[in-house]
């Protein structure tokens, strides 16, 4: 079947529920995102897949005994803090969605790879464009069984890389950590694009991702070693749409079109980001405040209501794109739905 038909026709829900199947056929048990906003006090917002599993990695509990399997697959609800001020161009945004398979203490590397590799050349039917593999440091020898693996699978351009980029830290003040491997895509551009991390968890540090890259934390090796991965699904969207910005997907597309014709591309781009993230946050019971996790909110949905202002653009349009966006998201996160009345009336008051 010609691949480009095939993936046009990919519907965002089909590709979430493609990649949980995808799991679930090979012995992974899907749990549900947990909350945007972590029982983990060192950290403000969920930023990962991982950050709920923290303690099947360090062994604090057993994930046979709460899941039944040591292997899981989810859809996580992720919000990073980081990029707002980068939202506007054609990579970044807030809220996103994070696909992600993970094993503690069953697979490991030959595994991970192959279930990677085979969800993107054969069930999405995309080229890899080149991976990346960890060059080694001080304390972590150079990953060269995963460079093994990827010669083994056929892909050729293998790239080496160091700490900053492919060794996952720990999120939070101390966890889990270990080098990684990632995949890249071409965008429609030819541009390549991060698409999926791979992460070996062989490690417990026991400072901060800082104290590690500064060479000041701890490293001690886990008594069972884990994947931990992590897929943008906006991103593996707009590789899928053959989009050359996140912003063109249909998933945002469908909103930035309800706004009116005079406002700036930018700042739709940034209404839609906003409104998206705003909603989620609301829906996980948070409210804005000054301080924290709420003032995140609050400055997320100030800011939409300031480009309201300026736009002159009638209540009725935003109300009406969270009217939509609640329902869109509400049939996979249904948290998203039964809060839709608590997140329009937030942004009519
Ligand atoms: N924990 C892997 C990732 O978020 O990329």
């Amino acid at each position: 079947m010609n691949i480009v038909l095939r993936n046009k026709q990919m519907e965002a829900q089909d590709i979430r529920k493609n990649f949980l199947s995808f799991f679930k056929a090979r012995g992974h048990v899907i749990v549900p995102s947990s909350s945007l906003i972590p029982d983990d006090p060192s950290v403000l917002l969920t930023t990962a897949g991982m950050q709920q599993f923290k303690k099947y990695y360090t062994g604090s509990a057993d994930a046979m005994r709460d899941f039944g399997s040591n292997n899981t697959v989810s859809i996580q609800k992720a919000f990073r803090t980081s990029d707002i001020d980068e939202v506007g161009d054609d990579t970044h945004l807030t809220f996103f969605e994070m696909l992600g398979n993970f094993s503690f203490g069953g697979y490991f590397k030959k595994e991970a790879i192959c279930y990677a590799f085979d969800f993107i050349t054969k069930e999405m039917e995309l080229e890899i464009s080149y991976v990346t593999v960890f060059s080694g440091s001080q304390q972590v020898p150079k990953d060269k069984e995963s460079c093994a693996i990827w010669q083994e699978l056929g892909v050729e351009d293998i790239r080496e890389e160091g700490m900053e980029d492919v060794f996952w830290g720990p999120t939070g003040s101390s966890g889990p950590c270990g080098p990684t491997t990632e995949m890249y895509c071409k965008n429609t551009q030819g541009k390549d694009v991060e698409i999926w991390n791979i992460v070996f968890n062989e490690f417990f540090c026991s400072g901060s991702r800082e104290a590690l890259l500064s060479g000041k934390a701890n490293l001690t090796p886990l008594e069972k070693k884990g994947i931990d991965t992590g897929m943008g699904f906006e991103r593996l969207v707009m590789i899928i749409e053959k989009k050359k910005n996140i912003f063109e997907i249909s998933l945002f597309a469908q909103f930035l079109e309800l706004l009116p014709k005079e406002v700036d591309e930018r700042h739709k781009r940034i209404i839609i980001d906003h409104l998206r993230g705003a909603s989620f946050l609301l829906a996980d019971g948070l409210r804005p405040s000054n301080k924290e996790a709420g003032y995140v909110l609050r400055r997320l949905m100030r800011r939409t209501l300031v480009y309201e202002y300026l736009y002159k653009i009638p209540a009725h349009v935003l109300d009406a794109i969270l009217h939509d966006l609640t329902h869109e998201y509400g049939s996979f996160y249904a948290e998203v739905l039964s809060a839709s009345g608590i997140i329009r009336e937030a942004f009519a008051d």
